[in-house]
């Protein structure tokens, strides 16, 4: 018989990208083919995301679809992963027949087993029904596998099974413990778990023989690494330890919590030189007020001094941000502070949300009194301050030499490569090689494109010289 073909969609977070990765491993190491497309598939998967009502319409729009394709298949076999799993987990068993299962992301140690079950479950039930009723009954709502306490973490990865060849991602710790009151996160990923340092240099050294050249560390709040283990180890270390391999030569961390960017984190940060240069440390609001409603442990003073601190010691640092608007009771002065610090810092990229409340958290009892269209309105006037600090950054950029991690063809011209900076900035330039791809190029820059950069790239002895004015002066 010809091996399974499955088919998984992210929808999700990094991390949720990473689980899925780590779950292809496993359905692989079983025996199981990645289908060409979805419609091959006898196995969909979909790794899916609670953490905005958007995130999450999304997935039900989807199972929608998917639920006319198994009435005229019903031996296909539907999978609901991560963190939508184990939020709706009652509602997917008692109301959607036609998923076969849900498993939790504290359940993909054992994915394989889990979906194999499944599959095996429907050839069965499918085999026993009369032709005649064959096409509309709906199977499913078989095999619930949430809280297992086997995480993606437990999987020994294939470190072939990712989608580029120099860069990955790898999960240092999982879970939240932190009580912001608007998220979801710490229910539907658990308590923190740190993995041991071993565990993460062995699959990190496996990656780099492979070829990865560039590793992003993943937590929700990965600066508080180690704090669970009891053994003094810090993300610090961590970051000392995973330098030493040879061939690794950017390192990055996503995403950092202002209360754990201690001292020496910042020493780590300053001292070694394969850092990528940017620091995603989400501040949320600028207003105290609405910070403290939020429960996030910092007021504005703090947050800025934490940055001041990290820049005196490493000034070549940029820092990027997450904000929510339209939290509950959050005025026009409140979103003005939120305005001016974003002005303050100058941050070279925020991502802006705007509030969705999710049921069962502690921000959900409150009144969602801020209007939607006031929300849009926070949500674009944020957006537009944020472009133009981007933009100016990238105009002063204009006339460097920055070295670009190749990625890939551009999305929008596929004659010519993008890749990131150590500042994580994207960087196209023309001339499309395939050789080029995972490669570290010189480019000097010659335009700026408001979310990108346009540049030549330099040949070997342009390199060398590019090298003296690499370090970016951006900031004021
Ligand atoms: N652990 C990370 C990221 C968590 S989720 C951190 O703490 O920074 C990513 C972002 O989604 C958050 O930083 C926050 O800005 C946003 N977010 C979380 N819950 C939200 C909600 N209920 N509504 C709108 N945005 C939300
Ligand atoms: Fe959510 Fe706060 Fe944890 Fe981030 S730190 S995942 S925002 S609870
Ligand atoms: Fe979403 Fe879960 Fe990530 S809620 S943001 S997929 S941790």
């Amino acid at each position: 018989m010809s091996a399974p073909k499955y088919h998984l969609t992210s929808y999700g977070c990094q991390m949720n990208k990473l689980d899925s990765e780590l779950v292809e491993s496993k359905l692989r190491q079983r025996g199981y083919q990645l289908a060409a497309s979805e419609g091959e598939a006898s196995v969909v998967l979909i790794n899916t995301c609670s953490v905005r009502q958007h995130a999450e319409d999304r997935v039900w729009s989807k199972l929608g679809q998917l639920r006319m394709r198994k009435r005229t298949e019903p031996q296909l076999v539907v999978g609901v992963l991560g963190c939508m799993a184990q939020e709706h987990k009652q509602f997917m068993l008692a109301r959607m027949p036609h998923v076969d299962l849900v498993v939790g992301p504290s359940a993909f140690g054992d994915i394989d087993q889990t979906v194999e079950q499944a599959r095996i479950r429907n050839l069965e039930l499918v085999s026993k029904q009369r032709p005649s009723l064959g096409k509309r009954k709906v199977l499913g709502a078989g095999v619930v596998a949430v809280d297992l306490g086997v995480s993606g973490d437990t999987i020994v990865r294939d470190v072939k099974v990712r989608p580029h060849r120099s860069q990955a991602f790898v999960s240092i710790m999982r879970g939240c413990n932190m009580p912001c009151t608007y998220c979801i996160v710490p229910t539907t990923r658990g308590e923190e778990i740190s993995r041991p340092i071993a565990d993460i240099v062995e699959e990190a050294s496996r990656l780099c023989a492979d070829g990865v050249t560039e590793m992003t560390l993943l937590g929700q709040t990965v600066n508080a690494y180690g704090r669970d283990l009891g053994t003094g180890v810090t993300l610090a270390r961590l970051l000392r330890a995973l330098h030493e391999i040879p061939a690794l030569r950017r390192l990055a961390f996503i995403t950092s919590h202002p209360n754990f960017l201690s001292a020496d984190l910042i020493a780590a940060m300053a001292e070694l030189p394969k850092l990528a240069r940017y620091l995603h440390l989400p501040v949320q609001s600028g207003s105290n007020a609405v910070l403290k409603n939020m429960r996030r442990g910092y007021t504005v003073e703090r947050y800025l001094a934490r940055v001041e601190q990290l820049l005196l010691a490493a000034p070549d640092f940029v820092l990027h941000s997450d904000f929510i608007v339209g939290y509950p009771g959050e005025t026009d002065a409140d979103f003005a502070k939120t305005v001016a610090l974003v002005l303050q810092v100058q941050f070279a990229q925020s991502y802006i949300f705007k509030y969705s409340p999710r049921p069962g958290t502690v921000a959900a009892e409150l009144a969602d009194d801020v209007p939607l269209a006031i929300k849009e309105a926070r949500n674009q006037e944020l957006l537009n301050v944020q472009e133009e600090i981007t933009q100016r950054q990238h105009i002063a950029l204009i006339g460097s030499t920055q070295e670009v991690l190749v990625e890939g063809p551009s999305q929008s011209d596929p004659l010519r490569l993008s890749g990131r900076t150590a500042h994580h900035r994207i960087v196209h330039f023309d001339g499309f090689s395939e050789d080029l791809v995972g490669r570290y190029v010189p480019v000097r820059i010659r335009a700026a494109l408001g979310h990108s950069l346009l540049g030549d790239k330099l040949g070997e002895t342009d390199a060398e010289q590019g090298v003296h004015d690499k370090v970016e002066s951006v900031r004021v």
